[in-house]
């Protein structure tokens, strides 16, 4: 980086587009004053299983400004699955309103379009729906183990001997540990406005993947991806809620197709329990085995849990059994539970997340069994090779995330035995977990846009790339000052357009590293043609406006093209991490506070420290929140969600958070892409259930296995094994 710039990489400027948002004027799907717009209103089943005998929609229709009412009697005829069971991974579609049948409570059964929002709300209440329903509806979890099924061959993995290894342990550490159902709440609620005019689709939408939602409307309808337009510039938050195409989107495309308007859509927050996805409940049977001295012989991790009755999806929850930690003998096993409910599907490190809770906390209490620093027994078990997939890591440092943590936290000061440290009537207790996070990065195209004024070059980037708050348009605005030499102010980024270049998307924390080199190729390429035009030798520093006026040009135009490379492939690309924390537990009580965090991450090169931090912290409150409140509750009778607002469904606020250190290791992995950066936007969540719940142990004595963990919980549940009472 050229001394001077103090607005490329790895600067910790303000947001580019943080002015647009406070004075209102980022726009957001449902905000463009598209003319002659009407609003729509999904309907939703209620019942969880069964058939739809009759409906009324006489009284909806009668009322003043409804335009139409649409049920599957009057649907636009929409590709639909043909297979009983379909990989939710590989949709590319999204049909609504095929068929009379209903497969779980909350499915859309109708779709009333009305002049105003308030007419719509209104008559969709009107429209009378009877049912039989089906008393065959799978809705309890518990009950329903019998009908657990192997979803693919994937689904069993297995390395060395698992019975071998653990017949070579001294001990043995057996235990499952459950986490609920969790949904993703973005602040911005999901919505679209489509218009249908000519054959062709324009859908502003809040996605996370625009490619993506292109392909879904062009596949649904069955019609050509040239003639979809989406466009997604701003969206307040995903959470993995926004990767794929949700069906509200597809009711206003047809809907706009129907009546010749452009059509609004807003899914209300309760709607967003049952249409957007939701985080799956796993029950993670974990049992590892290890010798005396610490060294693990033996780990299995077998996951149960559900997916919906016609698509699967499973959130890979034994991957980090798989590469963690050096143990020879592993298996992994993943078995699904066809439910009625809506399909789960990806929440914020879809695996990682809960399936580290299994793992920390069961590494936890081995270490306790061993009368071992949890610490230094996961040090132990460290590996620069990735056991699953045979080859090495393009960087770890997980043992450097887990000693500066200790350094940075006091982990010294901590006890070893429960119920030692302790202020008037609260237990103290310190925990720490490790995490892990794939680190993908995909093929990106970028275009730049050189513009000489006034003797100074203005930039212009696009690309269909989404920033769902993670701060995608100033890392991208960073990366172009820092190739081009312009400082960010004579940059403007424009992103979430289907008419611009193609990126992966916001998703699986690829989104920065992919990014961010598809803007440098587009940049590097730029310069290197405009000096091989008057034959300037490569290395030669000038600068890029300087290059302009020496190829006598106004304007310019470049593009780039970024994809991991065959080293990429070659190796296993993770971002690590530590986390500590500190928590209080009032001993008569339960009530807990966790009073401090310390998080250390290993993620590459970090393009903007500020919202580098805003990632970690937003995934350690996330964490916090798996422990201290989320979990979303299915009614037994009828299958709906107990909670279904904010007035019960429970996140973390300002109070319940501690006192956080986010330390990012200075890295840079050049195995992992040319700028070295590794993702992070999923990271900062995983594990720190576990440094939480592990600190509760280490409080109290009582080892919690079933996430949230409530104050009544922690008050019922024994002390373990070997604590002093
Ligand atoms: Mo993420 S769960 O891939 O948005």
């Amino acid at each position: 980086m050229k001394k001077s710039n103090k607005t490329g990489i790895g600067n910790a400027i303000d947001r580019v587009e943080g002015h647009l948002k406070v004075m209102g004027k980022a726009k957001y799907a449902s905000e463009y004053p598209i003319k002659n717009k009407v609003y729509g209103q999904g309907i939703n089943s209620t019942i969880a299983k069964g058939t739809i005998t009759s409906i009324d929609t006489s009284e909806a229709e009668k009322q003043e400004g409804v335009l139409k009412v649409i049920t599957y009697k009057n649907a636009e005829k929409l590709k639909t699955f043909d297979e009983e069971m379909v990989s939710i991974a590989t949709d590319t579609i999204a049909p609504v309103l095929q068929s009379n049948q209903v497969h779980y409570y909350g499915e859309y059964v109708g779709f009333v379009v009305a002049e105003t929002f308030e007419q719509a709300q209104y008559a969709a209440r009107l429209v009378k729906f009877e049912y039989e329903a089906d008393p065959s509806a799978v809705i309890d979890f518990d009950k329903s183990r019998s009908k657990a099924y192997k979803p693919n061959e994937k689904s069993d993995y297995s390395r060395g001997n698992l019975d071998q290894g653990i017949a070579e342990a001294d001990e043995v550490v057996e235990q499952t540990y459950i986490t609920p159902i969790e949904h993703h709440h973005p602040m911005e609620l999901h919505a679209a406005i489509v218009s249908w005019e000519n054959g062709k689709v324009t859908a502003y939408a809040s996605q996370q993947i625009v490619e993506d939602a292109t392909i879904a409307i062009s596949a649904t309808f069955q019609i050509p991806t040239k003639d979809v337009r989406v466009v997604s510039a701003f969206v307040g938050g995903g959470f993995g809620s926004k990767l794929n195409l949700e069906r509200h989107v597809i009711m206003a495309t047809m809907a706009s197709k129907m009546i010749n308007r452009p059509v609004q859509v807003t899914v209300t927050r309760t709607q967003m329990f049952t249409n957007t996805g939701m985080r799956q409940l796993n029950e993670q049977k974990m049992k590892i085995g290890a010798k005396k001295d610490g060294t693990l012989t033996a780990l299995s991790h077998e996951t149960l849990s559900h997916t919906s009755t016609n698509q699967e999806f499973q959130e890979p929850c034994g991957m980090v059994s798989k590469m963690l930690y050096n143990v020879a003998n592993a298996t992994v096993k993943d078995r699904l539970i066809p439910m009625n409910l809506q399909t789960p599907f990806a929440m914020r490190a879809p695996g990682e997340a809960t399936g580290s809770f299994a793992l920390e906390s069961a590494m936890d209490e081995m270490a306790w069994k061993l009368k071992m620093d949890p610490l230094e027994f996961r040090i132990k078990n460290d590996t620069q090779q990735d056991l699953h997939k045979n080859q090495p890591f393009s960087s770890r440092l997980l043992v450097e995330c887990l000693r500066i943590g200790a350094d940075k936290f006091g982990w010294k000061d901590r006890k070893d035995q429960p119920g030692t440290n302790q202020k008037g009537n609260w237990l103290i207790g310190y925990g720490v977990s490790a995490a892990s996070r794939n680190s993908p990065y995909q093929k990106t195209y970028a275009k730049v846009i050189l513009t000489l004024e006034d003797g100074k070059v203005m930039a212009k980037v696009q690309m269909d790339a989404t920033d769902i708050g993670t701060g995608s348009y100033t890392i991208i605005a960073q990366t172009a000052s820092e190739y081009l030499d312009i400082p960010v102010n004579q940059i403007t980024v424009e992103l979430g357009d289907s008419d611009f270049p193609v990126t992966p998307g916001s998703g699986g924390s690829w989104g920065a590293a992919s990014f961010s080199n598809g803007v440098r190729s587009a940049c590097e390429n730029a310069i290197a043609k405009l000096k091989n035009n008057r034959n300037v030798a490569g290395d030669k520093e000038i600068s890029v406006a300087k290059l302009m006026k020496m190829n006598k040009l106004k304007t310019f135009e470049s593009e780039g093209m970024a994809e991991p490379s065959a080293e990429f492939k070659k190796h296993s690309v993770f971002s690590f991490g530590a986390n500590f924390s500190e928590v209080w537990v009032d001993k008569d009580t339960g009530m807990y506070r966790i009073k401090r965090m310390v998080n250390v991450a290993s993620a590459g090169k970090v393009l903007n420290p500020k919202t580098a931090y805003g990632q970690i912290i937003g995934g350690l409150t996330m964490g916090a929140g798996m422990v201290i409140a989320e979990q979303t509750k299915v009614e037994p009778n009828f299958g709906n969600f107990i909670t279904r607002s904010f007035a019960d469904y429970h996140v973390p606020v300002n109070l319940d958070m501690a006192n956080i250190e986010v330390v990012f290791l200075p890295e840079e992995d050049k195995i992992a892409n040319k700028m070295g950066i590794k993702g992070i936007g999923e990271l900062g969540i995983t594990s720190v259930a576990a440094s939480i719940s592990n600190a509760i142990f280490n409080a109290t004595g009582k080892r919690m296995r079933e996430l949230p963990i409530t104050p009544e919980k922690l008050i019922e549940a024994g002390l373990e094994p070997g604590v002093m009472a």
